[in-house]
């Protein structure tokens, strides 16, 4: 079996974009262009990466230091041919070498497996794919000759008038053997109108030795349109949306406004949740059965269980297990646990910490680095005070079954031990006991009838 790898052309300056920021690095809603592409070649089975690096070649590098991909260095983009060929040292002759534009982000996993298995099924040295849009695009145009079998592929800047009316377009993924790729390298020129190497001109020169190159024709144009502008940024931008919110209602789930609803590609929802107005879902978010999210909720890359109320909230990086109530207005800041059957209510904002089963935390609280454990009651006005006069963070540690009491500082490192009741306004710096009060608060005066003198 020959090995698979996957080619992804990013070296490019993307002039038409207008931007000081390199064209793969804009995002599609929640996510950059180069991720999607990536993502999908790996979903499709692809894990040998060459990314071609270019026009800011360090800021793409660094955005793709967590992945497990190679960057190859293009240190002048003289095409997208010339792109290719940077690529060369890791092309072996019995390799199957995918090549995607890295500007094409709705590519999907799908559409690779079937056009990689349209070329073995073929025996073709290459294939690539096409497609025809409502509008013809300014791509480059497939040629075919008499027996409808593909010759060539002209760039639109190249075609003559009869070529300019053809309406199948290449889209920008292609599909070679090694050995035929790197011997078309040896072919590749400029002489065309941008003065650039082409890929496109490969199959032309795999063609003229006797290989054989198949066109795959796509029924669904959307997902391959390329990004070049704004425009299509936006273009782009709202087919995934509409593709993610039909998945949403098609998987249970009732979006009152789908328009204003916003769910992020890699987002999973389960049956019988709705979703109210102006909530925005990013990222890995998994939301359970039978939940009520929003209006205007922000949730990113979280896990929220069954049963769940999310009103007027932000969730950034944190989970909520089944049964709990969140907001309004509530902010969950990275790394926050919420166990079952809990209330983060009002203006509480928490960050770092564990909040164990059947807790409440109803309002006007901070809870910073702080494990609180189950049945605990946090009154209104409470704060963790998790940063010393070093700005060293320290952890608040409150035991199951505990009682806050409303406005009360805690001044971490602290712990309140299972069943003690801190008193109101009081502040808390030495750990209490379990069963115990604890009270810190100046002893109340009253002037009786002061007024009156
Ligand atoms: C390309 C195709 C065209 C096709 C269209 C589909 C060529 C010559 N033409 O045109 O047939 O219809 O895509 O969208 O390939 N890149 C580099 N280095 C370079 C130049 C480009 O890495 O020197 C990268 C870009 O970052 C981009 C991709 O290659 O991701 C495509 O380049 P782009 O300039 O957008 O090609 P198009 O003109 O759109
Ligand atoms: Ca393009």
């Amino acid at each position: 079996m020959s090995k698979m790898k996957a080619i992804i052309l990013a070296g490019g300056k993307g002039t038409r974009m207008k931007s000081e920021l390199p064209k793969v690095l804009h995002k599609v809603y929640d996510k950059c262009i180069i991720d999607y592409v990536c993502d999908a070649c790996m979903e499709a089975g692809i894990k040998d990466q060459y990314v071609i690096v270019g026009h800011k070649s360090e800021l793409v590098i660094d955005h793709l230091k967590d992945r497990n991909v190679t960057c190859c260095l293009q240190k002048e983009q003289l095409g997208t041919g010339h792109a290719v060929m940077q690529a060369e040292q890791y092309i072996n002759d019995d390799d199957l070498i995918l090549i995607v534009n890295g500007d094409m982000p709705l590519i999907s996993p799908y559409t690779i497996k079937s056009f990689i298995s349209f070329l073995e099924l073929g025996n073709y040295d290459g294939a690539l794919v096409s497609a025809v849009f409502d509008k013809t695009p300014a791509y480059g145009r497939i040629i075919r000759d008499s027996y409808g079998n593909l010759a060539k592929i002209v760039e639109q800047k190249d075609c003559n008038e009869e070529e300019l009316a053809i309406e199948e377009v290449n889209i920008g993924l292609y599909c070679f053997k090694g050995k035929h790729l790197k011997e078309s390298f040896k072919k590749l020129d400029n002489n065309n109108a941008q003065k650039e190497y082409y890929i496109t001109d490969i199959p032309y020169h795999i063609i003229n030795v006797g290989g054989r190159v198949g066109v795959y024709m796509i029924q669904d144009p959307d997902e391959t349109q390329g990004i070049n502008s704004r425009s299509d940024l936006s273009i782009v931008t709202r087919t995934l949306l509409t593709n993610t919110r039909e998945k949403a209602m098609d998987n249970g789930v009732t979006l009152i406004d789908p328009s204003s609803t916003y769910i992020s590609l890699n987002a999973k929802i389960g049956k019988d949740t709705i979703i109210y107005p102006g909530t925005n879902i990013q990222g890995k978010t998994t939301i359970g059965e039978n939940c009520v999210i929003g209006p205007n909720c922000h949730i990113i890359s979280s896990t929220i269980g069954n049963n769940c109320i999310v009103e007027t909230s932000k969730v950034d990086l944190s989970s909520i297990s089944d049964n709990c109530k969140i907001g309004p207005f509530a902010h969950l800041r990275p790394n926050t646990k919420v166990d079952a059957n809990c209330k983060v209510g009002a203006f509480v904002e928490t960050k770092n910490s564990n909040i164990g089963e059947g807790t409440k935390v109803p309002h006007l609280t901070y809870v910073g680095d702080s494990d609180i454990g189950k049945n605990v009651e946090v009154a209104c006005g409470v704060i963790t005070a998790n940063m010393n006069i070093k700005w060293e963070k320290n952890r608040t540690t409150i035991k199951d079954g505990a009682f806050i009491g409303c406005n009360s500082t805690l001044l971490a490192p602290v712990t309140i031990e299972e069943n003690a009741i801190v008193a109101a306004g009081s502040v808390i710096n030495e750990n209490v006991p379990s069963d115990s009060l604890a009270i810190s608060r100046p002893k109340q005066t009253t002037k009786v009838g002061y007024l009156k003198k």
